[in-house]
């Protein structure tokens, strides 16, 4: 016999609640509870591996080698964001809006793996196997090696994998899959939360790499975001930016760094590399205009180059606009109030519109520098010198702050061409000494900052 049992699931956050109410109460967003029945079998499911007992052994005595060596698919790009490679027996999430390539870019990184003499799978629930062999003609990638299984249905996969032991599966994606011991309908925070609980333990069991595809919704979660991301060892964003750029970040990895980025470039035949990534970004940049400014962003080990815009104009409004693209908005709600208070400007009559060019995200403070100056530079009509970069953090008290990577920022804005560095004075000596050639401008206060770009022809 089995027993229902009511239960109702936040969309947005996953948590669970016995009773309906129309705000959830772990996340406090409003009419995102659903019901969803859930069929507590007490059978459970047949396949045999899901019974199997796990040893318990001494941490000293385990050899950590048996997880085995990472599977680097020699797309730099992608191995370095990873950290080194796809590791045996690990559970991972790549994550993206629809259509910025993510099935493009996995196809390509498994027959890369495939070569390796791998057994991969490419589960998919979205797309026909001839649609995938359409790609794949166009990407011209090595198919002989490549498994492809068009299922969405969870019991016949874990059949299929019991069956076939693939070392590298594919989910294309997450949110098609559904088990049939749940009503709910795919995508749905239960049928994910399953769906993938199930996958991690076959990857967990046996030692196989299983990486989840999951489509991003408009507010820039995955559904069930907060239940897989807890489940998975890595968590890649692939994003678009400067179009055709795409760039792939990692959020989460438990065996990796952090903040790396990769790039690539959407092209007829697939995803290339982006070595030289800054080359594109450069050529779109609009010189010599007012209220814009190119901060010089460091994260992983790369530097980029972004174009901040900032429009302050004139409004009847009691509320004026405070509104940032890529850029956290009260973090220009901030900057404003700084600068309203040190120095003694009122945009209590200007609506302020922030925006990051080219689709780019940033939570780095070294932005402060830069979208100050392209704000003033928007206030005052001056467009800031050509070929100009900034970097520095805003205190409170109206001082600008050293930031890390001031080196790395100096050196690449030198190869790409920059002529004029601004950045906290404090740091100037030492980037002197080591032999930054780059005409460093030191900025210790806004004040300082506003007569340079006052000054500005
Ligand atoms: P796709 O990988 O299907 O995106 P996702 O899986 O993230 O939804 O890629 C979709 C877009 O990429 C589609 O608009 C066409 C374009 N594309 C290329 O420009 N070049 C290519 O070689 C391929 C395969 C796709
Ligand atoms: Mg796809």
């Amino acid at each position: 016999m089995s027993k229902t049992v009511k239960k109702f699931v936040c969309e947005k956050c996953g948590q669970e609640h016995l009773q309906w109410s129309g705000r959830c109460t772990a996340c406090g967003t409003w009419n995102s509870l659903v019901e969803e029945s859930k069929v507590a079998s007490p059978k459970g499911r047949q396949t045999s591996w899901l019974g199997e007992r796990a040893p318990i052994s001494k941490l000293g005595e385990i050899d950590s080698s048996s997880m085995g060596e990472r599977w680097q698919t020699g797309v730099a790009e992608f191995d370095r964001v990873i950290g080194g490679g796809v590791l045996p027996g690990s559970f991972g999430l790549l994550g993206g809006t629809p259509g910025v390539g993510k099935s493009t870019l996995i196809l390509q990184l498994m027959a890369r793996i495939a070569s390796l003499g791998k057994e991969v799978l490419y589960i998919s629930g979205e797309e026909s196997a001839g649609q995938i062999k359409e790609r794949a003609n166009r990407l011209a990638v090595d198919q002989s090696q490549i498994q492809v299984l068009c299922e969405s249905n969870l019991e016949e996969i874990l059949g299929h994998l019991e069956r076939e032991r693939p070392q590298f599966v594919v989910v294309d994606s997450i949110q098609t899959l559904f088990s049939v011991e749940f009503p709910a309908s795919p995508g749905s925070v239960t049928q994910v939360r399953e769906s993938a609980a199930l996958l991690m333990r076959f990857a967990k069991a046996k030692g196989a790499a299983v990486m989840l595809i999951g489509h991003v919704t408009k507010d820039g979660t995955i559904a069930g975001p907060k239940t897989l991301e807890h489940m998975v060892d890595y968590v890649l964003y692939l994003e678009g930016v400067g179009e055709p750029g795409r760039l792939l970040r990692s959020v989460k990895n438990r065996f990796g760094n952090l903040s790396e980025i990769g790039l690539f470039k959407m092209t007829p035949k697939g995803l290339a590399e982006l070595a030289n990534p800054n080359q594109l970004f450069l050529e779109q940049f609009h010189w010599g205009k007012p209220g814009m400014a190119i901060f010089a962003n460091f994260e992983g080990s790369r530097t980029l180059f972004m174009e901040v815009q900032v429009l302050v104009g004139d409004t009847e409004q009691r509320q004026p606009a405070r509104m940032a693209v890529g850029l956290e908005r009260n973090r220009l709600q901030v900057m404003v109030a700084v600068m309203e208070k040190h120095l003694g400007l009122d945009l209590s009559g200007n609506d302020v519109y922030l925006n990051l060019a080219g689709g780019f995200r940033v939570g780095e403070t070294a932005i402060d520098m830069a979208v100050v100056a392209a704000l003033l530079s928007s206030h005052l009509n001056k467009p800031l010198p050509e070929r100009s970069v900034f970097a520095g953090e805003l205190a409170l008290t109206g001082e600008f702050r050293v930031v890390p990577g001031l080196e790395e920022r100096a050196s690449e804005a030198e190869r790409c061409g920059f002529t004029k560095f601004y950045l906290p004075q404090r740091a100037l000596a030492r980037l002197e000494k080591k032999g930054v050639r780059l005409e460093m401008v030191g900025i210790d206060t806004l004040d300082q900052l506003m007569r340079q770009v006052a000054e500005t022809l």
